[in-house]
């Protein structure tokens, strides 16, 4: 395979044997896909598009040709190493993908090859080609896109989840939510409108304000004394607060609920402070919340809830329930109720540019990656500039790839032990 951004193609060595029997002898070699794949927690550089072998299907699995994936915020936090059960780098990123069946095991019942789906993976959804259990395989009804399933998905599910299934959000009620312009933000957003006559008050930075006034009842730029404005607006404070912030904000989020108000954490953003991981950052973050005790709550009738699909998902074993909670999703889609929003699509090798967009608080909606997609072409726009320096970085970006790939390849070894 041709290479492309950093893509280290694994040649086959050259042993000196001449014998033509012996070759044709040799089992053919095993195809290959392109990934993006996280060498090590760090910064942006961390993450690069590599070669892996074809998976292939198990039993109770579906093999999905991907032609979308979901880049969402916790993809950062994973990045930096400040989520909680990371596996051993390296290995495929990602969480969220939607694409063809090209496969499925023996025991799958439901779905054929061929089908549309999108699908909720415990990484691997940042791959040309992935495995997944058929349990968290959604298939698309008639009509949706790739892109609009990537982006509807994760984003969507949550947001339904947070404000009807935890949130009871009712007619009238109000809604405060941060991060409002980003993913789970625009979909929380819909889906309030849903029910008639509900207040959403969102944060977000300045610079969206005027592309997103209209998606919501009242926006706020967080860095101004927010629980001043949202007074101003409700004296009495709100019903429900989404927050995905943690930190002060939780204590913030708390004092603003009304008489019977419902607080729920389901993102600590906070902890993000750069492209790296800040250890003051992330022990400021968990350090500055309350602890509030269940006799407070008695007291003050307020409730505190929290919220983590992956953990539901993947370990609590909630997979039929998150499938009724997609099907409904899916359902308001096609009743042209919601509409997912797409801040941009990028190709693979653009992938470090689509995750500083994120850190830089530039998108609104969600950030899709299309591994069919050609990459800026940057290597064009600096041809000849400096080639010398340009060679010497290849090589020694090469050799940090084989590194990689070594280690990869005796850690899959030693766990398939
Ligand atoms: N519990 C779950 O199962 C679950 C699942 C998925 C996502 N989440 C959480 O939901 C939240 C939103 O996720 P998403 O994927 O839709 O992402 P997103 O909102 O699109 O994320 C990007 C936006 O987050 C805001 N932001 C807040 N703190 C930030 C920081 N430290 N650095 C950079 N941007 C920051 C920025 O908007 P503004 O500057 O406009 O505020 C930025 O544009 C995240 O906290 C995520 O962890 C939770």
């Amino acid at each position: 395979m041709a290479e492309t951004g950093n893509v280290q193609a694994k040649i086959p060595i050259a042993d000196g044997n001449n014998d033509d029997q012996a070759k044709d002898e040799q089992p053919s070699p095993q195809k290959k896909i392109r990934a993006l794949v996280l060498s090590g927690f760090g910064g942006l550089k961390s993450v690069k598009i590599m070669e892996r072998l074809e998976p292939t299907v198990g039993k109770e699995e579906v093999l999905i040709r991907v032609k979308a994936s979901g880049m969402n915020f916790i993809d950062l936090m994973v990045r930096q190493g400040v989520i909680n059960n990371l596996p051993k780098t390296p290995f495929v990123m990602g969480f969220e993908c939607a694409g063809k069946v090209e496969a499925v095991g023996e025991e799958v019942t439901e779905l054929q090859v061929g089908d549309s789906v999108a699908a909720l993976t415990e990484y691997k959804a940042w791959a040309e080609l992935t495995n997944v259990p058929a349990k968290f395989v959604y298939k698309l009804p008639t009509g949706m896109s790739f892109q609009d399933a990537t982006a509807l998905l994760m984003s969507f599910v949550i947001a339904q989840i947070l404000l009807f299934d935890i949130g009871n959000i009712r007619k009238g009620q109000s809604v405060l939510v941060h991060s409002v312009g980003g993913g789970v933000g625009q979909a929380v957003a819909q889906l309030c409108k849903t029910v008639p006559d509900v207040i959403v008050i969102g944060t977000a930075s300045r610079h969206k304000h005027e592309s997103i006034k209209d998606s919501v009842t009242h926006v706020i730029d967080h860095d101004s004394d927010y629980v001043q404005e949202v007074k101003k607006l409700s004296q009495d404070g709100v019903d429900l607060v989404l927050d995905c912030l943690c930190g002060d904000d939780t204590n913030k989020g708390y004092s603003l609920l009304k008489p019977l108000g419902r607080y729920v954490l389901y993102g600590t953003s906070n902890v993000v402070s750069g492209e790296t991981k800040s250890f003051f950052t992330f022990a400021k973050s968990w350090w500055q919340v309350d602890k509030i005790s269940p006799m407070r709550l008695f007291d003050e009738n307020k409730s505190l809830t929290g919220f983590h699909l992956r953990h539901l998902l993947y370990q609590q074993g909630q997979d039929k329930y998150v499938r009724q909670v997609v099907n409904t999703v899916f359902e308001l889609w096609s009743n042209g109720k919601i509409k997912p929003v797409i801040d941009s699509t990028w190709a693979f090798e653009d992938v470090s540019e689509a995750m500083q967009k994120l850190h830089d608080r530039k998108n609104i909606g969600k950030i899709i990656l299309d591994p069919s997609m050609e990459p800026k072409s940057k290597q064009q726009a600096n041809a000849g500039k400096d080639k010398e320096t340009t060679d010497e970085k290849a090589v020694a970006g090469n050799r940090e790839t084989e590194k990689v790939n070594k280690e990869y390849e005796s850690s899959s070894s030693s766990s398939a032990k």
